[in-house]
């Protein structure tokens, strides 16, 4: 192995793919790359805006969010969603050709199209600054497709959409149950 000490950025630029993920809050949708699971207990997750982003806007007025996790064959929703700003078209749902969805708790839509939708309410602004505003959402409601598996997720990053990597071994030799923390 020889290393050489780089760019900063290019540290960050060379980390691997994240799931990518639509942020709907009211009757907008946004993708974004920047996303995380935060913690089990209280179950939340937690996503970063840019703030020049309508989504800013409305995640400020709304105090929740809506995390839609699509598929790797739904590259064309994510184009449109990731391009697009609220600003600018009427209805990003009509325009990306997908149905929006009553949530049961928030008032924001979800993405009927999309497996797995997660309902969020912020509960923290992470405070430092940097390109991106994080919230950490708790976790209020969860609809899933039974048929939904983690692998028909889509990856992004450094510009490129990728699928996710073959299974190689249990990370504690044994399957992982509910409880689990790993
Ligand atoms: C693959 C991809 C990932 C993106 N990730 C983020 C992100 O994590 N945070 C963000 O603020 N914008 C991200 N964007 C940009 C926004 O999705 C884009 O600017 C969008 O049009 C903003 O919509 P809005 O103005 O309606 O909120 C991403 C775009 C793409 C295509």
């Amino acid at each position: 192995m020889k290393k050489s000490e780089t760019d900063l950025s290019k540290g960050i630029r060379a980390l691997p793919s994240f799931p990518v993920v639509l942020v709907t809050v009211g009757r907008n949708i946004m993708t974004a790359g920047a996303f995380h699971f935060y913690s089990f207990a209280p179950p939340s997750v937690m996503i970063g805006i840019v703030p020049k982003r309508y989504t800013y806007e409305l995640i400020n007025e709304y105090n929740e969010f809506g995390i839609n996790i699509p598929k790797a064959d739904q590259t064309e929703l994510v184009r449109v969603c990731g391009s697009l700003s609220g600003r600018e078209v009427a209805d990003k749902y009509e325009e990306a050709g997908v149905t929006p969805m009553r949530s049961s708790v928030i008032r924001s839509y979800l993405i009927e199209e999309c497996p797995l939708n997660i309902e969020c309410e912020v509960v923290h602004r992470v405070d430092f600054p940097g390109t991106h505003q994080w919230y950490v959402g708790a976790i209020r409601a969860v609809h899933i497709d039974e048929d939904f598996e983690r692998d028909q997720a889509l990856m992004f990053w450094s510009g490129e959409y990728r699928r996710v990597g073959e299974f190689l071994e249990y990370a504690l030799k044994r399957p992982p149950t509910d409880a689990s923390t790993t």
